[in-house]
């Protein structure tokens, strides 16, 4: 069985269908339909809810962190633990004795935030969040990254950029569930210690597992190879949801203790394969913060708060951000199984369209970032159609280190180029050794053609590809060769077309 906390109620399922998602759930079995589904596949933010976690803060106690998820993506097994609050606790005094609208209902209303209303329970969550997880106005950049995975078609953005702001300006109301919450943690806690079993779901023959340790987990992926591996559900789940595939078994990487873990070991970073990207963004950031835009603008609030590393590599996807990034710093795999521990670069997990190295009985334990030299210069650049909640149709990641003015090491990988995300070698040899100019980049740039015949499709052409591509390098010849602060582009129009209402 599984146990988690739904608004105010303590909640024990046994008996599910594996593949269920939590917006299905919610909508059919329980009642709760103020939770919408638009496009059940994470692009419109109708389904968001918050998810609260226990997670540690120093060395006091665990505290509940609530974070917004697209609930058409996160299947009912991985809320085991969790907190799950839906638009019903909302409106229905969970906040309280207060017979009144919250603040961020109140604004949206005096704002005229809602028109046909379809978006508005997905909107007042991801406002909720950011309500809860500021204690005053955080500013309209963050206000927009906030809301970046939620579609309104008929109000318009404005009025609800101002709610966002107004909801800060009634007095304060306090987390009212924070006393169920805890004791529900407490109850958890207790029963985590006198129960043996792993916690799961089952339905007919098909289970849905929640193993808690890395042995548990590597001794059931043994026991049962054909099992599929899930943890954000960011991918997978919409193959469960449109092509409707039901596997027997699914094991859920999102509990395992030595999974989640982010760290900086001195060497380099440590980033747990089911660590969210909203875990280790800002970590990754403080050493590599040429990557920073990569990261925010790698789907929405909402994916980034479930998707995880281990989930983008597995996946295998020529067109995922994070493999160009990890190929362009040399990053190694450390991969499980019951046999023992292998490490695997980045670069060699690949085999060929969705195809990886890692055997039946393996799973991605976590990725091993080496230390920055200090004299790397490092570019990152997606092209997508839109901003934000795009999928790229190029990633270029140009890594370079140098001596004097003279290049001395380089790595350029690639993603929308061929059928894997892959390095391009030609591009390498033209920069090596070659001098830190402008020139050189636009050298490099002419080259480029030698690595990749990339295809046309329906994010773009094969020319299309192509130029852009050649573009990016020159221009990051300009980056590295001027003296352009990077790391702030946003903050320079005149360098970078940033997001259209900044
Ligand atoms: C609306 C939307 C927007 C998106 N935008 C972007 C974007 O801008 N850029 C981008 O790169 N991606 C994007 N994605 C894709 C996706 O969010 C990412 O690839 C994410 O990192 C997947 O992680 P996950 O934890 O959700 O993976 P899951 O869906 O849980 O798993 C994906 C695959 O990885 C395998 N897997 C998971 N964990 C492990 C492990 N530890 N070991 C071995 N195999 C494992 C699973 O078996 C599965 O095959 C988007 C997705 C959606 C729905
Ligand atoms: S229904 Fe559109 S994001 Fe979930
Ligand atoms: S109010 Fe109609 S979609 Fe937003």
């Amino acid at each position: 069985m599984i146990q988690f906390l739904l608004n105010n109620t303590p909640v024990t399922v046994e008996n599910s269908r594996p593949t269920i998602t939590l917006l299905d759930w919610l909508r059919k079995d329980r009642g709760l339909v103020g939770t919408k589904e638009g496009c059940a596949s994470g692009d419109c933010g109708a389904c968001t809810l918050l998810v609260g976690e226990q997670v540690a803060h120093g060395s006091s106690e665990k505290q509940w962190r609530y974070k917004t998820i697209n609930s058409c993506l996160m299947l009912l097994g991985n809320a085991h633990g969790k907190h799950i609050v839906t638009v019903e606790a909302v409106t229905q005094n969970l906040y309280a004795d207060v017979d009144e609208l919250h603040p961020v209902q109140k604004a949206m209303v005096e704002s005229h935030g809602s028109q046909c209303g379809f978006c508005t329970p997905g909107i007042i969550m991801s406002l909720l969040a950011l309500y809860i997880n500021n204690a005053s106005y955080p500013g309209k950049k963050a206000v927009i990254h906030a809301l970046g995975g939620n579609l309104c078609r008929c109000t318009g953005y404005q009025p609800i950029l101002k709610a966002a702001e107004k909801a800060f300006e009634y007095e304060r109301q306090p987390v009212a569930w924070a006393a169920t919450a805890d004791s529900f943690a407490r109850s958890l806690r207790n029963a985590g210690n006198s129960l043996k079993e792993i916690p799961s779901l089952r339905f007919e023959q098909n289970h849905f597992y929640v193993p808690q340790s890395l042995k548990q987990l590597v001794n059931l992926k043994n026991q049962c190879p054909e099992a599929r591996l899930i943890a954000g559900g960011t991918d997978l789940s919409i193959e469960f949801t449109q092509q409707l595939t039901e596997p027997a078994i699914i094991i859920s990487v999102t509990q395992v203790t030595e999974l989640i873990q982010v760290s900086d070991s001195g060497d380099g970073l440590v980033i747990g394969a089911a660590a969210t990207y909203a875990d280790f963004i800002e970590l990754f950031c403080r050493h590599y913060p040429e990557s920073k835009e990569l990261f925010e603008r790698l789907g929405s609030e909402q994916i980034r708060n479930g998707g995880t590393l281990g989930g983008s590599l597995g996946n295998a996807s020529p067109i995922g951000d994070p493999a160009p990034l990890l190929i362009a710093l040399d990053a190694t795999l450390e991969l499980v199984s019951i046999a023992g521990t292998r490490h695997v670069k980045v670069e060699d997990f690949f085999t060929g369209y969705r195809q990886t190295v890692l055997t039946a009985n393996e799973v991605i334990r976590q990725v091993l970032i080496p230390k920055r030299p200090a004299s790397l210069k490092l570019a990152s650049h997606k092209i997508s159609k839109r901003f934000e909640d795009d999928i790229s149709t190029v990633c270029l990641v140009l890594a370079v280190d140098h001596a004097d003015d003279q290049i001395t090491a380089v790595r350029c990988a690639m993603g929308g180029m061929a059928a894997l995300p892959a390095r391009a070698k030609t591009v390498e040899q033209q920069l090596l050794g070659a001098s830190l100019s402008q020139h050189s980049f636009n050298q490099a740039a002419s080259a480029l053609a030698q690595d990749f015949s990339p295809m046309s499709d329906v994010r773009a052409s094969a020319e299309y590809r192509l130029t852009v591509s050649q573009n990016l390098l020159t221009r990051i010849g300009y980056e590295f060769c001027q003296p352009i602060d990077v790391v702030n582009v946003a903050e320079q129009p005149a360098v970078r077309i940033a997001h259209a209402s900044l």
